[in-house]
């Protein structure tokens, strides 16, 4: 059997294919399959589904044989687990979780297994209640046939325990599906997993900005989250506590109404790392994700302290830096000197920081021509959402818009949760942005709905996350800049 050995996480939705090469030119497996190895990596970096995508790979005979993890990582773990590949966390011994404990607090039999196997590897046998959980996994472009198959079994069999379950966007605008051109069996698909998630007793807010609609836990609660920018989000400046859960833990641990305690569960874990000190003056939404990008590229998993931002941040600007940081690196929680709760109120220590980085204006800049790939007369769709559109947003497009049409052969899309989608049409804002020619797409974004299918080749946006994702994931080529610059660019 063939060892791989790589020093670079691995983003499971975008490095690999569903053949199991990996297609990631910046990676140092690019061009190799990991097929039938023992496969000695760091962590997985990126999406929470990627757990379904390791599920794909093992049921289609692509997976590895085994995995070998650096650290601890429930994204890889949970897809080992359900895709029964054999994994261990380099130098941890694996704790016997006695599974009678878990039956105990009420939990089904199978469950309690995959939770018991789960308890094993991280090293706890502590389960805690599980009331707050918000699941990813909802789209058909990300959890495939596979991950259908297994949401319709548990819909079957299963409702949630936990009380509190948000569920992510979906691959498409579940009223408006065929204005965006979605096929009539792709939307039968991704209906069918929606209404299982809400058979077993999820809200459908299908939204990847929660906090922004009213659903978020208490501070400092214990909370089972998955979407990796809604946790970095919540840990970091709501001070809820929670892991980097993937899709399908949180899935289970919803059924389980209980969650392992670990990680950033733990007040002990939660002290910063690294420091980064910002050398330049930042300004918007486009500066708040290239810092986050750049340091989720410099993170390698260890939590930052941010020092040198010199006034509170917006929610949006904040909602950007953790996205990019998340999809880049693995941002889960960041510190920022004098602003987010637990640097405000010294909860912290920052007595173990390794690592001194100083970010400036020139890294910025650089990374910006980076992300930069495609040119604006190319731009076919211009998207802006990710994460998921706040009212100011969506009102920032609407101005931009009024009394403007956006040229034949161009497309505009502002991804939204429903909820912001029904303000914005009661403010009057949809109806601008339509006049113009533009769509408020909800339920869905660029990334999850199948836009490589739908005639674009080249799309616009101010979000690093979907500029590091948008290129293998949905094969296009992107233009990355401010919204202002990008509505000019389309605008007749
Ligand atoms: Fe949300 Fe889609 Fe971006 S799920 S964070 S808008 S990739």
């Amino acid at each position: 059997m063939d060892e791989l050995f790589t020093k670079q996480e691995i983003s499971w939705l975008d490095d690999v294919d569903k053949e199991g090469k990996v297609i990631n030119p910046k990676h140092e497996l690019y061009g190799k399959s990991i097929e039938n190895t023992v496969l000695h990596m760091p962590a997985a970096s990126g999406s929470t589904v990627g757990a379904d995508k390791l599920v794909y790979l093992s049921i289609n005979g692509h997976a590895p044989k085994k995995i070998i993890l650096e650290r601890l990582d429930p994204i890889t773990m949970w897809g080992a687990i359900m895709g029964k590949i054999d994994v261990e966390i380099k130098g941890k011994e694996k704790k016997p979780v006695d599974i009678s404990k878990i039956e105990k607090l009420g939990v089904d039999k199978e469950i309690a297994e995959l939770l018991a196997r789960a308890g094993e590897l991280l090293g706890t046998d502590e389960f805690i209640p599980a009331d707050y959980v918000q699941i990813s996994g909802v789209s058909y472009k990300t959890v495939l046939d596979t991950g259908l198959e297994l949401r319709r079994y548990l819909a079957s069999k299963y409702k949630f325990r936990a009380s509190n379950v948000t569920i992510n966007p979906a691959g498409m605008d579940t009223e408006d599906w065929q204005a965006i051109g979605i096929s009539a069996d792709f939307a039968e698909k991704q209906n069918e997993i929606i209404d299982a998630y809400i058979k077993m007793g999820a809200l459908p807010t299908i939204t990847c900005t929660p906090y922004l609609v009213g659903s978020t836990p208490p501070p400092f609660t214990d909370a089972f989250l998955s979407e990796s920018s809604v946790v970095v989000f919540e840990n970091s400046m709501l001070a809820v506590r929670t892991n980097r859960e993937a899709g399908l833990s949180t899935l289970l641990y919803a059924i389980a109404g209980y969650g392992p305690r670990y990680g950033l569960h733990i007040q002990s874990n939660r002290n910063p790392k690294i420091k980064i000190k910002v050398e330049t003056k930042l300004s918007g939404v486009l500066d708040f994700g290239l810092l986050g990008y750049k340091i989720g590229e410099l993170a390698k998993g260890r939590i930052p302290y941010i020092t040198g931002i010199d006034r509170i941040p917006s929610i949006e600007e904040i909602k950007e830096l953790g996205a990019a940081g998340a999809a880049s690196g693995s941002i889960d929680l960041f510190h920022m000197e004098g602003i987010t709760p637990e640097a405000r109120y010294k909860m912290i220590s920052t007595d173990g920081i390794e690592e001194t980085f100083e970010i400036d204006r020139k890294e910025l800049d650089s990374l910006k021509d980076m992300l930069n790939t495609g040119s604006a007369e190319e731009i076919d769709l211009v998207a802006i959402g990710c994460p998921h559109a706040s009212i100011n947003e969506v009102k920032e497009v609407a101005m931009l818009l009024k009394g403007k049409r956006i040229k034949e052969g161009k497309e505009l899309w502002i991804t939204t949760s429903r909820i912001v989608k029904d303000i914005a049409k009661r403010l009057g804002y949809l109806k601008i942005i339509e006049d113009a020619g533009g769509h408020v797409v909800a339920d869905t974004c660029v990334v999850v709905s199948p836009i490589e299918n739908l005639g674009f080749s080249t799309t616009a946006t101010n979000s690093g996350k979907a500029a590091k994702y948008l290129p293998r994931f949905s094969k296009q080529k992107v233009v990355f800049n401010t919204v202002s610059e990008l509505v000019q660019k389309i605008v007749a």
